[in-house]
C-alpha cells in the first residue's frame, strides 16, 4: 500500500480550500500544501481574521482555525510543494471556452493542461495525479499524455498515475457535504493509486460509500450528475409558469409530486433559474461532447435544459417590467439578494446579474443588497453595462427606502424576517414586491397594503 504523507493542491478556490481543509482535520499525519497563483487569494486564506477568508462557507471558519499553520499551509510556492508530493489534486478552474473550436460550449483546459506541464517538469518520484476539476470525459489521457511526454532525461526517475475523483460539494453546504458525502468516486487504472486515494478519504467515510469505476465513468459521472440535477430544476421551473397561468401553487405541487418516494422531494424549488459556476458549464459541456460524438438528439435533449433556465430568468424580468406600467424609467428597485444561492458570497452565472442589467436597460434604478457579496464583485459583474445606475448598499432597509418595487432574488433566511410594517411606511405607492424564491408569506403582505407576484403562484391571477 502507498502511504500518502504529503499532499499539494493546486487551485485554492471554492473546492480546493474547503476540500484540503477536511482531509487535513480528519488527516492529521497527511502535510497539505494549497498553491495558487493568485497572491491575493493566497493571502486572504492566510489572514488572521477568519471573516476575509476569500469563500464564505458556513463551518469553514472553525476548521481553518483549526489546522491552518499545523498540516494545513496555503502559499504560492507550487515548485515546492509540487516537489515533494506523493499526491497532486487539480483543483483549477475549467470555465467554458470563450473563443476558437467549441466557444460557448467545451471547457477550457488552459489552467489543467499548465497544471499538468507543471507536474511533469517538477515532481520527484512516484506522483499520483488526482483530477479534482470537473472536466470533459477523456482529459485524463490528456494529463496523462502530458505527464508521461518529456525531452528530459530525468524524467526516467519519474513516474505517474492519474485519478479520478470528482468533487460533488454543493457552495453553501460544502462542509456538511465534504464531512458526510452521498459517495466518493475514484475513477482509475491503477489500484494501487485508487487504493492509496481511497485510504485517505476512510478516514472519516465509510468503504460502502467509496465507489471505484474505470477513468472515462468517474469523469463522465460528474458531468451527468450535474446535468440531471439541473434538469430537475428546469423541469420544475417549466411547472412553475403553468402554475402561474392555471391558478395552480407551485409549492404545492412540488410537494405532492416529491412525496413519490421514486422521484423524491430534493432539487424541487422552483426560482429565478439555476446558476453557480457548474450547472450551465457541465451540460454545455455534455452537449459539446455528445455533437462532437455525432449524437445530435442527445445534444438538443440536454441544451433545452440550459434554454428553459434562459427562459425563466427573462420571463420573470419580463414580468416585473409588466406589473410596473410596462416603464422603468424613474423607478427606483431595491433588489434583495445578489448571490446565486443563499450561504455564498460566490456570483458566478447568478440570475441577479442578467436580470439587474436587463432592469438597468430598461431605464431602473437599482439599489443592491447582499448579505456576503461585496460591491466589488457586483461592480465587475454589472460591467459591461453602458449606464451604471445602481447602488450596493449594506443595510437591508436602506435599499428598500423610498423605492417602487423589490425583487427578491437569493433566498437568504433573514429575507423572511424583515419588518414589513416598519417597509411600508418608508415605500413609494403603487408597491409591487417578486418574491422569485417564494420565501414570503403572500396573505400578511397583502393586508399590508402590498402588491405581491410570487413565481410559480397561481393566485397571482386573480
Ligand atoms: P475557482 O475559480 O474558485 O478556483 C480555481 C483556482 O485555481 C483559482 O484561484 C485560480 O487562481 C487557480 N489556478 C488556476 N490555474 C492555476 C495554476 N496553473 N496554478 C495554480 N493555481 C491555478 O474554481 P472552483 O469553484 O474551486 O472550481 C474548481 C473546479 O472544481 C472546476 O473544474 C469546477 O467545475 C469544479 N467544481 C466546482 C464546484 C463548486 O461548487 N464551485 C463543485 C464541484 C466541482
Ligand atoms: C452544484 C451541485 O449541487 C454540486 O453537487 C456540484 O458539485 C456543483 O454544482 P452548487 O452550484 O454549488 O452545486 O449549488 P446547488 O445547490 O446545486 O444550486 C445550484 C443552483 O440551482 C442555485 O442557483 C440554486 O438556487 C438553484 N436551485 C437549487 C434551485 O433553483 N432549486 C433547487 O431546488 C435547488
Amino acid at each position: 500500500m502507498i502511504a500518502i504523507k504529503k499532499i499539494c493542491c493546486i487551485g485554492a478556490g471554492y473546492v480546493g480550500g474547503p476540500t484540503m481543509a477536511v482531509i487535513a482535520k480528519y488527516c492529521p499525519n497527511i502535510q497539505i500544501q494549497v498553491v495558487d497563483i493568485n497572491k491575493e487569494r493566497i493571502d486572504s486564506w492566510n489572514n488572521n481574521d477568519l471573516s476575509k477568508l476569500p469563500v464564505f462557507e458556513p463551518g469553514l471558519p472553525e476548521i481553518i482555525k483549526a489546522v491552518r499553520g499545523s498540516n494545513l499551509h496555503f502559499s504560492t510556492n507550487l515548485v515546492d510543494a509540487i516537489k515533494n508530493a506523493d499526491m497532486v489534486f487539480i483543483s483549477v478552474n475549467t470555465p467554458i471556452k470563450k473563443s476558437g473550436i467549441g466557444a460557448g460550449q467545451s471547457s477550457d483546459l488552459r489552467w489543467v493542461e499548465a497544471c499538468a506541464r507543471q507536474i511533469s517538469k517538477i515532481a520527484l518520484g512516484h506522483t499520483i495525479v488526482v483530477e479534482k476539476s470537473t472536466l470533459p470525459v477523456r482529459t485524463a489521457k490528456t494529463i496523462k499524455e502530458i505527464l508521461f511526454a518529456t525531452n528530459d532525461n530525468s524524467n526516467k526517475e519519474k513516474s505517474f498515475s492519474v485519478l479520478s475523483n470528482p468533487e460533488f460539494l454543493a457552495e453553501g453546504t460544502a462542509i456538511k457535504d465534504l464531512e458526510s458525502p452521498d459517495r466518493v468516486l475514484i475513477g482509475g487504472e491503477d489500484l494501487e493509486a485508487m487504493l492509496a486515494l481511497k485510504d485517505i478519504y476512510l478516514n472519516w467515510v465509510t468503504d460502502e460509500k467509496i465507489i471505484f469505476t474505470n477513468l472515462w465513468s468517474s469523469e463522465l459521472s460528474k458531468l451527468s450528475a450535474n446535468a440531471f440535477l439541473a434538469q430537475r430544476i428546469s423541469s420544475i421551473n417549466s411547472i412553475s409558469a403553468i402554475c402561474e397561468v392555471t391558478g395552480a401553487n407551485i409549492q404545492e405541487v412540488a410537494n405532492a409530486v416529491g412525496r413519490d418516494k421514486r422521484i423524491g422531494d430534493k432539487f424541487l424549488k422552483a426560482g429565478p433559474a439555476f446558476g453557480g459556476s457548474c450547472f450551465k458549464k457541465d451540460i454545455l459541456n455534455l452537449v459539446y461532447l455528445s455533437k462532437y460524438y455525432g449524437l445530435d438528439q442527445v445534444a438538443e435533449y440536454w441544451e433545452k435544459v440550459v434554454d428553459i433556465n434562459y427562459w425563466q430568468k427573462n420571463r420573470i424580468y419580463e414580468e416585473i417590467v409588466k406589473r410596473l406600467f410596462g416603464n422603468l424609467f424613474d423607478k427606483k428597485i431595491a433588489i434583495l439578494g445578489f448571490a446565486f444561492k443563499a450561504n455564498t458570497n460566490d456570483t458566478r452565472e447568478s440570475p441577479a446579474i442578467d436580470i439587474c442589467k436587463n432592469l438597468i436597460n430598461e431605464g431602473a434604478s437599482l439599489l443592491i443588497h447582499d448579505y456576503k457579496v461585496s460591491e466589488k464583485s457586483i461592480a465587475k459583474d454589472l460591467s459591461s453595462l453602458d449606464v451604471n445606475s445602481w447602488e450596493y448598499l449594506p443595510n437591508v432597509y436602506d435599499v428598500i427606502m423610498e423605492t417602487d418595487a423589490m425583487v427578491i432574488l437569493t433566498e437568504w433566511d433573514a429575507y423572511k424576517k424583515l419588518d414589513w410594517e416598519r417597509i411600508s411606511l418608508h415605500v413609494r405607492r403603487p408597491f409591487w414586491i417578486f418574491d422569485t424564491r417564494s420565501i414570503l408569506e403572500v396573505d400578511k403582505l397583502e393586508n399590508l397594503g402590498f402588491n405581491i407576484w410570487q413565481l410559480g403562484n397561481g393566485s397571482n391571477i386573480k
